[in-house]
């Protein structure tokens, strides 16, 4: 998911995505979706983050012509943002405490919740609440949805109503480390405007009250307060991560993530008050993820890392290749050299993968498919099609696809492989069913999407899968590798 950027300083999750994220996830669920999210309490020594796929709406915007200005606005206001951002990046993180410390949280695909996004595991208030939420690059406020009462708390109602939606709610209130950001502090009015802090305040001692937006329209309601984190480092201690940021989201609307399954973001972008650059300070500067195949159950999970690659357990299926990271916070980038399909380079101008420029290509964990700036989408789509003649097309449209197959007779041995040549000559060769997705008992479609250009082009979740991500945000790499992360 995106968020939206508010007023020039105001991120805001909005993921354009989501909608057509949920379509992908609703035609190619058709199995498990009456299962619910419930997990079973047995290790609670492990504070782990579990990954799971979800559509962010952040880069939804390139199908809707409409969105699509509303992100490069927003990529604009980025862009003003990027010396402030690595000023503070630059200045937080330092080498890991201690060796060896590793913190682990169990992530797994969104398929049974309904959704195209990865769920990470997190562990919230003391004593520690569990709940599974949205894996988000693409956002900076970290929110649960949660019932603080500043006055009386009518609990036996309330509880009966979440009772019958079979809804996880942080009860902020029970939580000895919950503290809610004043209305009045310097913070909410200045630091958490980014974050659709609002500016009411009828009391100097009331909560910090915030409406957060994202770019597929949907919203949260909420308050802000600070709370403690518990993770379980890959020693089998715990650790506490304090002072976290954390939304109690009262109301969350629209887009198809925010589901009575959904409990809420991890925020995974690049900014001051993130998830992810609080705990990477602490942890060394260093996270990675491995994502299952997002067709997985929810029962096959694998991990969101800090502070070391802690998937030592994970079996990986080739050499780790790196390739330097560009940062265009709050986004995750990687500079492009080319695309190639069966080995043969493509024809882009580089123009397309300049991310200091109109474009770059943007790693989003919260979008599911992939989207390629037009003038790159052409010649890729162009190539692919000519390949894939000789299958029976479909003519029913599958929303949000361009191009279906019939599935029975469909070879995928014989589809040409797609390689992403990155800066540095790492390449990446993500495996077919990457972007020849499943989409239905009986169709295969192109997962690729064409979006706006000028704008920025998007490397979904679906083709992340099955590999592992290594960041480190102190020497501005990523690493990667096959994997099947099971
Ligand atoms: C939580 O709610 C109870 C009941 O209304 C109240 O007595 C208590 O002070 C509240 N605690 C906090 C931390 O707000
Ligand atoms: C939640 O938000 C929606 C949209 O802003 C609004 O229509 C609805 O009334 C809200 N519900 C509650 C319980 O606040
Ligand atoms: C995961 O769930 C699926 C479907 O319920 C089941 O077939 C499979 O055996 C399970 N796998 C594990 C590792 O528990
Ligand atoms: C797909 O191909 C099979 C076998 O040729 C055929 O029976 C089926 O009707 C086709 N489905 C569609 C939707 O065209």
């Amino acid at each position: 998911m995106m968020q939206l950027r508010n007023k020039g300083v105001k991120w805001s999750p909005i993921s354009s995505l989501t909608p057509f994220l949920f379509l992908l996830i609703t035609i190619v669920v058709a199995h498990a979706h009456m299962l619910e999210p419930e997990e079973k309490d047995d290790d609670s020594n492990e504070m782990r983050l579990e990954l799971i796929h979800r559509h962010d709406p952040r880069i939804a915007g390139n199908q809707q012509h409409g969105t699509v200005s509303g992100f490069e606005q927003i990529k604009e206001l980025a862009r003003r943002d990027i010396i402030r951002h690595q000023r503070l990046l630059n200045g937080g993180y330092t080498e890991r405490r201690k060796n060896w410390e590793i913190f682990q949280m169990p992530m797994h695909a969104g398929l049974d919740y309904d959704v195209g996004e990865y769920f990470v595991q997190v562990r919230i208030g003391t004593p520690a609440q569990k709940f599974w939420l949205i894996a988000d690059t693409g956002s900076d406020l970290t929110w649960v949805n949660c019932r603080y009462c500043t006055g009386n708390c009518e609990p036996h109602s309330r509880k009966r109503r979440n009772r019958v939606s079979h809804r996880r709610v942080f009860l902020a209130n029970r939580s000895l480390s919950f503290h809610p950001v004043t209305c009045s502090s310097r913070q909410c009015k200045v630091d958490l405007s980014e974050l659709f802090s609002l500016t009411t305040c009828p009391n100097p001692s009331d909560p910090c009250r915030y409406d957060y937006r994202y770019m597929d329209g949907s919203a949260a309601l909420g308050l802000f307060g600070s709370e403690t984190i518990t993770v379980s480092l890959t020693n089998g201690k715990k650790r506490k991560l304090k002072d976290m940021l954390i939304g109690c989201t009262k109301n969350a609307t629209g887009g198809s993530s925010f589901n009575s399954k959904t409990d809420g973001v991890l925020g995974l972008s690049i900014a001051k008050e993130s998830f992810l650059v609080k705990a990477a300070r602490e942890y060394g500067g260093k996270f990675s993820y491995c994502l299952v195949d997002h067709l997985s159950h929810k029962n096959v999970s694998n991990y969101l890392s800090f502070g070391g690659y802690g998937n030592s357990k994970t079996t990986l299926l080739g050499d780790i290749r790196q390739t330097p990271l560009a940062l265009a916070p709050p986004f995750f980038g990687v500079n492009v050299i080319g695309i190639s399909i069966g080995g043969q380079l493509l024809k882009i101008p580089s123009e397309i993968w300049n991310i200091a420029g109109q474009g770059g290509l943007i790693m989003d964990s919260g979008t599911s498919l992939t989207l390629l700036a037009e003038p790159a989408y052409e010649p890729v789509i162009g190539v692919l099609l000519k390949a894939l003649e000789k299958f029976d097309s479909l003519e029913k449209e599958i929303s949000p696809f361009e191009h279906c197959y019939n599935a029975s007779g469909f070879d995928e041995g014989s589809v040409p492989r797609l390689a992403f040549h990155f800066e540095g000559g790492a390449r990446f060769e993500p495996p077919v069913k990457s972007y020849v997705l499943d989409a239905g008992p009986n169709a295969k479609c192109i997962g690729i999407l064409p979006t706006a250009w000028p704008g920025s082009s998007t490397l979904g979740n679906i083709l992340q899968q099955n590999h592992l991500w290594e960041f480190d945000l102190l020497k501005n790499i990523v690493g990667f590798a096959p994997s099947a992360c099971t």
